[in-house]
């Protein structure tokens, strides 16, 4: 039974939780994402026509670039003005390869203006300076007549871009400086006091924050900076369900890695409930929001791939772990601002792939589809209980793998006077079917046409460029009553319901 409260709502799940991010890794940028405009690949000033409309139809919310490890050896003066005098580096991070930064500031902000979305930049604090990342900003956010300003104005864009998010630096514990937490948060307050708000600009302001469990990284960079210096932290946490360096086949794998992976995606919970712990210690009024700034699968690449490049394909498991870390995240909406899934095209646990001309998209995109109106919606109160109201959430258990069966969430917006459910689930197990019972305080009535939507297949099952409809998402309509409605879920399987209720 999964009993649903309209009526206690708990937080605005901000539309950012359904964030993306995209790095000059592997074939993101080039090839993913943009082409050129000599290409022949369909493209709107260089940005490929294809996948700008895949990603316009989940209101992508907000984008993260340029990295990642490589934000932290981007030099923004690189990446602009006429392409052909761009400086040409070796990507150390991400296969050697020479970067000619054609794609850059410009580039992506208008991006961002295609797809409607919010950008957020990385500046870099390992191998940059403070007055390098001082005058990026005053170069996309200032008005007026600076040396600057004019720079911007000489390569075509007159007026400043609104730019909010901003991160400043990236795992600067590792890739990004290899920097303790105290050098990192002195290191931190000092750039983020030179990122100026220009005009009516108001930047949000991103601190490095910890990798997966490392609980001191937080504590000591939230015992050195308060709400003046940030408004936010990130976390990174990816799954893989094995090691470093043997990480797992993306579409190989057996029943006991497909509980491990779920498993692991799962344990998020727990490592944000921690470190929001020890951010109460510090900041007890919540003036700093946590940013799940990198998250999502990691497996090894696929076979005869660049291994720099990192990319995987994408399979019903990835959809498993989508819907559970989103179920998640929702029900920490009252804390996580930002939630950006690495990455949106081509690298690690896509959206998108892209061969040449096709793309396809992955069953990981069918979920946040499917989920995206939980955007800017009100989280409700939701629990499975039996009629004592104990918690009962089956548990499936395998070998010494014990996870729950059933992910969920539920939200509520108001729309033309009523309220509207979005409720999101998911079958976790590989064999049982399970049947859900949703019910509503008993003032309440599901009303009318539910729209239901579900996504299920073999957990092994994806999508490729000859069959891209493989594992696909489809919607029926049913009609609803009453104040108790059952719901079947098959194995391996994720389902939205919109309803209305009075
Ligand atoms: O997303 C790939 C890499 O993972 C990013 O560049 C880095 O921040 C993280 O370690």
């Amino acid at each position: 039974m999964l009993h649903i409260n309209p009526d206690k709502t708990l937080s605005h799940i901000a539309p950012e939780i359904y964030g993306q991010f995209s790095e000059h890794l592997g074939r993101c940028i080039y090839d993913g994402i943009y082409v050129g405009e000599d290409s022949d690949i369909p493209n709107v000033k260089g940005m490929r026509k294809d996948v700008v409309e895949a990603l316009r139809a989940l209101h992508l919310p907000v984008l993260r670039w340029p990295g990642g490890c490589f934000a932290d050896e981007y030099h923004w003066r690189d990446g602009i003005g006429p392409k052909e005098n761009r400086r040409r580096m070796v990507n150390t991070n991400w296969g050697g390869i020479v970067e000619d930064n054609r794609f850059g500031t410009h580039e992506f902000l208008e991006l961002c203006d295609q797809l409607d979305c919010e950008p957020y930049i990385a500046v870099n604090l390992g191998s940059g300076t403070v007055q390098e990342a001082a005058e990026w900003i005053e170069y996309m956010t200032a008005d007026g007549d600076s040396t600057i300003t004019n720079l911007r104005k000489e390569n075509g864009r007159t007026k400043p871009w609104h730019l909010k998010y901003v991160g400043i630096g990236n795992e600067n514990w590792g890739c990004g400086g290899s920097m303790s937490p105290d050098f990192y948060a002195n290191e931190y307050k000092r750039y983020q006091c030179f990122c100026k708000n220009y005009g009516n600009n108001k930047l949000y302001k991103v601190a490095c924050g910890p990798s997966g469990e490392d609980y001191n990284w937080t504590k000591e960079l939230m015992s050195r900076i308060d709400h003046e210096h940030a408004n936010g932290i990130s976390l990174h946490y990816y799954t893989v369900p094995g090691d470093w360096e043997h990480k797992g086949s993306a579409t190989d794998f057996s029943d006991e890695e497909y509980y491990i992976t779920i498993s692991k995606a799962l344990h998020i919970e727990d490592i944000i409930e921690k470190h929001l712990a020890i951010m109460d210690e510090y900041d007890p009024n919540h003036d700093i929001d946590l940013l799940v700034d990198e998250w999502g699968t990691w497996y090894d690449v696929e076979p005869g791939t660049n291994p720099g490049f990192l990319y995987q394909q994408n399979t019903m498991r990835d959809a498993i772990v989508t819907a559970a870390s989103l179920n998640i995240f929702n029900k920490h909406s009252d804390r996580i601002a930002m939630a950006n899934i690495a990455q949106v095209v081509n690298v690690l646990q896509a959206m998108i792939l892209t061969e040449d001309t096709k793309i396809l998209k992955t069953p990981t995109y069918d979920v946040f589809q499917m989920y995206k109106e939980h955007q800017d919606a009100t989280l409700v109160e939701s629990y499975a209980a039996d009629a004592a109201n104990r918690i009962n959430e089956p548990v499936i258990s395998y070998n010494d793998i014990s996870i729950p069966a059933l992910s969920e969430s539920v939200s509520v917006t108001e729309q033309n006077g009523q309220k509207l459910l979005t409720i999101t689930l998911s079958n976790t197990s590989l064999t049982d079917s399970l049947s859900v019972e949703l019910e509503l305080p008993i003032k309440y009535s599901f009303c009318g046409k539910a729209s239901v939507a579900m996504l299920h297949a073999e957990a092994r099952a994806y999508n490729t460029f000859d069959d891209p409809d493989r594992v696909r998402a489809f919607e029926t309509e049913e009609d609803w009553n009453g104040n108790l409605q059952v719901v079947s879920l098959p194995a391996c399987s994720v389902c939205r319901i919109c309803c209305y209720v009075s």
